[in-house]
């Protein structure tokens, strides 16, 4: 308790320099630019008679009328929030573009009769991203741009439209005989463009990586004002400045609209799924920080907690059975059967030392695509866990590896005393975790916000971040001044004015509007 209150302490003072300095840097925007309106916090959208004419002016300009939609369903459903606490609006109208020309034209429509832009790919992202706000707009949904243009097997890489599901692009190259995937596994039904933007990752980072190393190699992208640009060329690298692919990774569609993209493939390599089951999630964690130090072939390794085991049970994907305890999935890795045998034998070795049981390798690749379907439900298996009417918060910290234990530790006793019903799983190879809080009342509400307050400052304190994948839309915004230190977050709000004079893009997301803000203060 001590230890809590003092670390909250250090927190309140370093929030409190935070506030002054960013308070001193939004006066001195002001002042140098009296001239100008801020647009982030002072949005200057267009009448409701400017939308109309956007409106018109859309069915009149795109190649096709069926391109442009007001049905109140469609402008519900693009609208909606994927976050609890913020609830979305329908949009004004949903736009279908199908190639970079309709981006640009839509795109100066929503300049000259200033609409927000909203872009929308495979609507899977958490943080309430694509959600409708008061302020109406476009939002440019690119389901349909989702060809795959080239595939240059040599190279490893393909060029492709953004709106194509990452697990469509691998079945793809895997019916084509390319024995090349691309390795961010996010939500099933996400898209290559949501991925950029939001900077996911997922089971596969622990060897391949997140979405801000180099898979994204170059884009093309429709600039607010309406321009055209190519980030970079093909080439694996390239030392030609800094690096504006970068820009957009992890931008959720609030500096452009990313229309093409060369992602790079990594080679198919055969693996295996392993389980293992633990007495805590704390053992488990120790194992995994000693198993990553091994260097052996680690696809993935996830932690999985027993409320998370009795809830597959109950409503997991395969209908398989499994014991209820803290378990790690593994995926096992390596050019042959031997390799992979050896990696086995090390992990199990590492897993026993720190309590591991009942050690179990699936069968044959089916076995194991069908247990690591398990995992990859895990958000709808929770919810389901809830019953009926429950809903759920999912959160996101990322730390250090070595703090992930004493994290994970105190989250769970945490979550115990609170009483909620919550399941957990976790990419607990990148130090990072979801719990799923659940709850059916206000009350019980109030409750998980205060929960995932406590975890985000537990998780920052230990030098970590609110958001390990997910970003941060509407729920992480307020969340960067304490995490990222005010210089950084006035960086970022100077690049957004910068490439965004007018504000257009997803406003509301992503930057914060003040430090001290609690984002989950009653409204
Ligand atoms: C079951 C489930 C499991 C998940 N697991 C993971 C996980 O393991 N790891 C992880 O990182 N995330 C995970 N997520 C979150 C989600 O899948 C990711 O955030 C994903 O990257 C979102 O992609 P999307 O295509 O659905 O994007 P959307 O939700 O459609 O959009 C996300 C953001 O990108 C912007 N955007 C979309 N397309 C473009 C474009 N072409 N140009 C510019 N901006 C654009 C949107 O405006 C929005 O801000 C999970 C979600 C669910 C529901
Ligand atoms: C992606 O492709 C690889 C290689 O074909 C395959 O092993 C893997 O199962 C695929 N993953 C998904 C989820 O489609
Ligand atoms: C990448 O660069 C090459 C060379 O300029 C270009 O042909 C290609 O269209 C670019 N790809 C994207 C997605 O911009
Ligand atoms: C895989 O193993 C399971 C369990 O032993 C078995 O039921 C199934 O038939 C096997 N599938 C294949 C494709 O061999």
């Amino acid at each position: 308790m001590a230890r809590t209150s003092s670390s909250s302490g250090r927190l309140l003072a370093a929030v409190l320099t935070a506030s002054t300095l960013s308070g001193l840097a939004g006066f001195f925007y002001a002042r140098e630019r009296p001239d100008v309106v801020d647009t982030l916090t002072n949005p200057q959208f267009g009448s409701p008679k400017d939308y109309e004419r956007g409106i018109e002016e859309l069915r009149s300009t795109l190649p096709s009328e069926d391109m442009v939609s007001t049905n109140p369903d469609d402008l519900l459903a693009h609208g909606w929030s994927s976050h609890v606490w913020h609830p979305g609006l329908p949009h004004t109208v949903v736009v279908y573009p199908t190639c970079t020309e309709d981006v640009v034209k839509i795109v100066k429509i929503a300049k000259k009769y200033r609409m927000p832009v909203i872009p929308y790919s495979g609507a899977t992202s958490l943080e309430g991203h694509f959600l409708g706000s008061e302020y109406g707009g476009i939002c440019v949904d690119m389901s349909g741009m989702d060809k795959i243009i080239e595939t240059h097997e040599a190279d490893s890489d393909v060029v492709c439209q953004p709106g194509i599901g990452w697990m469509d692009l691998n079945e793809t190259l895997k019916s084509k005989g390319i024995p090349l995937f691309f390795p961010l596994d996010p939500a099933p039904s996400a898209t290559i463009g949501g991925m950029l933007s939001t900077g996911c990752s997922g089971t596969n980072a622990v060897r391949y990586g997140t979405a801000k190393a180099e898979w994204f190699l170059n884009a093309t992208v429709v600039l607010p004002s309406g321009e055209v640009i190519k980030t970079r060329r093909r080439s694996r690298k390239s030392s030609a400045g800094f690096d504006v692919t970068k820009l957009f990774i992890g931008a959720e569609g609030t500096l452009g609209i990313v229309t093409e993209v060369t992602i790079r493939l990594a080679p198919v390599l055969p693996y295996r799924v392993a389980t293992v089951q633990f007495p805590d999630v704390k053992h488990a964690t120790e194992a995994v920080v000693e198993v990553l130090n091994k260097g052996v072939g680690i696809q993935c390794v996830e932690l999985l907690d027993r409320d998370f085991m009795t809830a597959t049970n109950q409503f997991g994907a395969s209908g398989r059975q499994y014991p209820v305890s803290d378990h790690l999935f593994f995926k096992l890795q390596g050019p042959s059967t031997n390799s992979i045998s050896e990696t086995a034998k090390i992990v199990k070795e590492v897993a026993e030392r720190h309590g591991g049981k009942g050690w179990r390798m699936a069968k044959n690749d089916s076995e194991g695509a069908e247990m690591w379907m398990d995992r990859k439900m895990a958000h709808y298996t929770g919810m389901a866990y809830g019953g009926a009417g429950a809903k759920g918060w999912s959160t996101d910290v990322c730390v250090p590896i070595s703090k992930l234990p004493q994290l994970i530790q105190e989250t769970h006793e945490d979550i115990i005393r609170s009483g909620l019903k919550c399941t957990m799983v976790g990419h607990a190879g990148d130090g990072n975790f979801h719990t799923l809080l659940l709850f059916k009342t206000e009350e019980e509400l109030k409750v998980v916000r205060e929960v995932v307050h406590r975890m985000v400052h537990r998780a920052i304190s230990l030098d970590g971040t609110c958001t390990g994948e997910h970003g941060v839309g509407v729920g992480k915004k307020e969340h960067l001044y304490e995490e990222l230190g005010a210089g950084t977050v006035e960086l970022m709000k100077t690049i957004k004015r910068t490439i965004d004079p007018l504000g257009l893009f997803n406003p509301g997301k992503l930057y914060p509007d003040a430090p001290g803000k609690d984002p989950h203060a009653e409204p």
